[in-house]
């Protein structure tokens, strides 16, 4: 661990170095499997969260906008739900746009950004103490599909965990359940949940916020290629791949895939593997749930129903949850 003390603010550095779980075994364990499958945590290097912020303002893409106009709204009411004085955790942090909006009315302890993009991590938990000289951070490095470790330096008392973003879609709906019982453990007695989870709606609205015209999406997606291109010794093109994302209605999900544009062969350090024109490696997942949806597979986690809110002909919604 390292502090770093800057003008009127404390942040603290916990690398728990999640890449130890190695890009190069899972793009070969993914090359490997029918069908061929990369899970989208590997998107998130430096240039991947950059990727990501530009999503976020491309117009067609609208869980932010939304989900931030809606957090705006009820920071008062969610804050006199929870009361003040928390310690706020933010698992998949990235730029911490969205605790901005809630910091003032929840007055948390401490906050404790967590992500697996250390750089990004740093520069925005660096940014935010600055801005809030009155807010101890605790930066902490981390895979939360494995393990949400809390620093031994954030202050005793009621936690609160806010999980904006939708990111919750990126599991599958079991993974999603086990996250959310880790969550729960976290959390401890006492403590609550508020978390962002997009809604089932129309394809078409669906499909254009995966495939914005600028093509920002496309990039990112590739981006994972030429990742793999950076990090790994592999020939592999990103322009030999298609980005192509569209609604799976049967499953309630977006997927987001790289399709070979021509039979090709690919070598990944030593290892080769044959792809058919056409043939997919399957990127990410965003399942959509219906409000009653997740409140129950909520409940299966053991957390209550406190309040929900949902924004703009029910675009978005916005839960507020306790532990038992
Ligand atoms: C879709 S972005 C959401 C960012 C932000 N919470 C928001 O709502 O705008 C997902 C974030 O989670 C991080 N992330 C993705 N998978 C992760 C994992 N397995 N462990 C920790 N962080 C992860 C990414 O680096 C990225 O910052």
């Amino acid at each position: 661990m390292n502090d770093i003390a800057i003008p009127m603010g404390t942040v603290t550095f916990h690398d728990h170095q999640p890449e130890a779980l190695s890009l190069l075994d899972t793009v070969v364990e993914g090359l490997s499997r029918q069908p061929r499958a990369i899970p989208p945590k590997f998107f998130y290097d430096a240039r991947g969260s950059e990727l990501f912020e530009r999503i976020c303002a491309q117009p067609e893409y609208y869980p932010p906008t939304v989900e931030s106009r809606l957090l705006t709204d009820i920071a008062d009411e969610v804050a006199s739900l929870t009361g003040t004085g928390r310690v706020l955790i933010e698992p998949g942090a990235g730029s911490a746009t969205k605790v901005r909006l809630l910091l003032d009315a929840l007055r948390p302890s401490a906050f404790v950004p967590m992500d697996i993009s250390f750089e990004f991590l740093k520069q925005s938990a660096i940014a935010l103490a600055a801005e809030y000289p009155w807010l101890p951070v605790h930066a902490t490095c981390i895979d939360f599909t494995h393990s949400m470790p809390i620093p031994d330096e954030a202050p005793d008392g009621p936690r609160l965990v806010f999980f904006p973003g939708s990111s919750l879609g990126n599991f599958t709906p079991e993974e999603a359940a086990d996250f959310l019982r880790m969550s729960h453990d976290t959390l401890g007695h006492g403590g609550m949940l508020l978390i962002g989870v997009d809604t089932k709606k129309p394809a078409h609205i669906l499909n254009a916020a995966y495939n914005d015209a600028a093509g920002v999406t496309a990039e990112f997606n590739r981006n994972l290629l030429h990742r793999m291109r950076r990090e790994l010794d592999t020939d592999i093109d990103p322009d030999a791949f298609d980005h192509h994302a569209f609604y799976n209605a049967d499953q309630g999900r977006i997927e987001m895939h790289l399709v070979s544009r021509k039979a090709q062969r690919v070598r990944v350090d030593g290892h080769g593997f044959e792809l058919a024109a056409g043939e997919s490696l399957h990127t990410e997942n965003s399942y959509k749930y219906a409000p009653q949806e997740f409140i129950a597979m909520a409940a299966s986690a053991g957390f209550a129903p406190v309040r929900h809110w949902l924004a703009d002909d029910d675009l978005f919604g916005v839960y507020l949850l306790a532990t038992a």
